[in-house]
């Protein structure tokens, strides 16, 4: 029996990260602890709610009393921890919510994690989910590998870089049993739509344009999302303490192309004209310090611990839309409210 507490598993990938545990884990005591900002959803998680090895608290990971007493009151054996501010342009217009919750919530996270381990260590582990963004952005040619010189451009991937170096930090200096992953750019259900992906979906549907950061020449190295929780499931089951592992989908695309791979597949969804989805493309002033390619080299992952990705990129993106289509109601759910004042502003008023 274990205890573990996965954060942010209201999110995108914590929600497949949560489900995958609770079903293939009947017994561990699962507790998914999410502050519900607005990216986070329990509707993403609804078929596993009442498992009786799952329970969900509601909290923030920088509120120092309350990670103390979780950690009391159920004793963890392991931390699962993807609880962050997630997107590059709202680090852009507000960089301190992203100190605050990537840096001093990881930090608080560590030092409970410390505090409450100390003395016995064995069988614990503090697993630490983080981006190849860390490595900045690469030229045409090369991939991260995990050896990489850190290198963030933007307020969110500087946060993400500062957090990995404070897992590691507490590797050496207090021996917490840490593992890190870094991984590219997740797509798949209950990805929210201020990303490129369900952003286009929504657009598209509607018949909106779909907003193209500068030429949309930036390269993304795009990954199934349950095979990125796959990996986290290898990784913290059979990784070595204070390693890094990558996890990519050895699949680049430019923006442009991607999005017209998309429009094909929503027009044949929709019954539109072939090319009617793709006028709506509408290129749109770049986003600042716009890293222009990632590429992951996951060799490491895939050699010693025997992850490899599963589905490919067309099939991937094909279950996706129909998985859009499919929940509407979510879709409306998320984008009412608050979701229009952001898309003024990031889109109309920029
Ligand atoms: P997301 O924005 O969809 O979800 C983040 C979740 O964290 C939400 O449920 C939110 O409510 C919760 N949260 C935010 N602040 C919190 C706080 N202070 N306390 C408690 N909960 C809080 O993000 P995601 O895309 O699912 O990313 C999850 C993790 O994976 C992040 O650490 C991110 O950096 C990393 N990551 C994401 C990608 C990607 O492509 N999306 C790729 C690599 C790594
Ligand atoms: O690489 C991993 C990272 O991938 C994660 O760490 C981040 O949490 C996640 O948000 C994602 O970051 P990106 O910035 O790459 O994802 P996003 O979907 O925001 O953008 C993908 C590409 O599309 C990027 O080059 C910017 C571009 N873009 C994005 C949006 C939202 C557009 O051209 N138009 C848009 O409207």
């Amino acid at each position: 029996m274990k205890t573990l507490l996965i954060t942010g598993g209201a999110g995108f990938i914590g929600s497949h990260v949560v489900r995958l545990f609770v079903k293939k884990y009947p017994n561990y005591n699962i507790i998914n602890l999410d502050a519900l900002t607005y990216a986070g959803n329990l509707e993403n998680l609804k078929d596993i709610d009442g498992s009786p090895n799952y329970t969900f608290a509601k909290g923030d990971i920088t509120d120092e009393v309350l990670i103390t007493k979780l950690f009391e009151k159920y004793k963890f054996d392991g931390v699962v921890h993807l609880a962050a501010e997630s997107h590059v342009d709202r680090s852009i217009t507000d960089p301190f919510a992203f100190i605050k919750t990537n840096v001093f919530g990881t930090a608080n996270l560590l030092n409970a994690a410390k505090e409450a381990w100390k003395g016995n260590m064995d069988g614990k582990r503090f697993y630490h989910i983080s981006t190849d963004e860390v490595y900045g952005s690469l030229g045409e040619t090369g991939l991260f590998t995990e050896e990489t010189s850190y290198d963030p451009r933007s307020p969110y991937s500087a946060a993400k870089a500062s957090s990995d170096h404070f897992v590691r930090a507490y590797f050496h200096t207090y021996g917490l049993p840490v593992v890190i992953s870094n991984c590219s750019n997740n797509y798949g259900a209950n990805h929210f739509p201020e990303k490129l992906i369900p952003l286009s979906i929504h657009n598209i549907k509607n018949n909106k344009p779909i907003p193209i950061y500068g030429k949309g020449e930036n390269v993304r190295d795009w990954l199934w999302v349950e095979d990125h929780a796959r990996a986290i499931d290898v990784i913290f089951h059979t990784g070595v303490d204070g390693e890094t592992y990558n996890i990519g989908g050895n699949n680049e695309w430019t923006n442009i192309a991607l999005i017209h791979a998309l429009c094909e597949i929503m027009d044949r969804k929709l019954g539109r004209e072939s090319g009617e989805s793709a006028k709506l493309i509408t290129f749109v002033k770049d986003r600042a310090g716009h890293d222009l390619r990632y590429a992951i080299d996951s060799s490491k992952l895939q050699r010693e611990l025997g992850w490899s990705p599963s589905l490919q990129f067309e099939e991937g993106l094909e279950k996706t839309v129909d998985w859009y289509l499919a929940n509407q109601e979510w879709m409306d759910n998320v984008t009412s409210g608050q979701y229009q004042t952001y898309y003024k502003k990031q889109y109309e008023e920029r």
